[in-house]
């Protein structure tokens, strides 16, 4: 079920590095139940977008509203209390901790055990292949187990949407497939994610709206199935 209000909106941002501005008036929009990608070539400022929704980058100006609260100003770790997960590109792990481990760090700031064992129950369904190596030291996984290992640890927290930054850069094509399977089973059990990805026709055959961006302002914008259909998309970025 998709609902009309939006979860996410952000509105015409301005933010950049220190006097280096990047983003030009950037506006998206995340709904309930939604998978939406971002698509663009690289240096258009998508990560940087990431970073501005998530706190890590202040905007100059421009307004992020999520889950109905005015969360421009925020500090990052009160925007995961609020129920976002990020999970940076880089496909980032303790690699000298288990797996378990690393979920239960994903779970930092619940203190109460009992919800953490329930989010693990819950995690571990959807990532079975994680639940089964739980004692394996990080670092010993495959490439795409890590990065099931990442997104894994962002749900310890129950988000209400998820930020996933190229989740398949990097992967064999075996694992790529497997990661965009994987968000259509997150999407299954309820999750709503915001994509940024360089594969852009996986991208947007996953998604139920998206943005292409470039030099930090949006470019076009809609449906997956309309973008990827759309000629001059499949001429700029889905090379035909
Ligand atoms: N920490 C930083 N300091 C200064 N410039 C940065 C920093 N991070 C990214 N940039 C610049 O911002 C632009 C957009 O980068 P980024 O948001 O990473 O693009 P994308 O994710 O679309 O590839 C690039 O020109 C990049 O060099
Ligand atoms: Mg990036």
């Amino acid at each position: 079920m998709v609902a009309d209000s939006s979860l996410l909106k952000v509105e015409d941002i301005y933010a950049g590095y220190g006097k280096l501005e990047i983003l030009h008036g950037v506006s998206l929009e995340v709904r309930p139940g939604e998978i939406v990608s971002v698509i663009g070539p690289n240096g258009a400022g998508k990560s940087t977008a990431f970073k501005t929704i998530v706190g890590l980058v202040r905007p100059a100006s421009g307004r992020i509203i999520f889950d109905e609260a005015d969360v421009t100003e925020i500090q990052p770790h009160r925007m995961v209390s609020r129920g976002l997960a990020y999970v940076p590109q880089g496909r980032i792990v303790f690699p000298q901790m288990t797996v378990l481990e690393n979920l239960e760090m994903g779970a930092y700031i619940e203190n109460r055990r009992d919800r953490i064992g329930k989010a693990l129950e819950q995690v571990s369904g959807l990532f079975p292949i994680l639940a089964e190596r739980r004692q394996q030291k990080s670092g010993t996984l495959s490439g795409g187990e890590q990065q099931m290992l990442a997104i894994a640890r962002a749900l310890m927290t129950s988000p209400k949407l998820i930020l996933l930054d190229e989740p398949s850069l990097g992967l064999s094509p075996k694992f790529v497939t497997q990661v965009f399977e994987k968000l259509l089973e997150m999407k299954q059990e309820g999750y709503t994610m915001l994509v940024v990805e360089q594969n852009a026709a996986k991208a947007l055959s996953v998604a139920d709206r998206a943005y292409v961006l470039e030099l930090g302002r949006n470019r076009f914008q809609g449906s997956g199935e309309k973008l990827l259909n759309d000629p001059e998309v499949k001429r700029l970025y889905l090379g035909g």
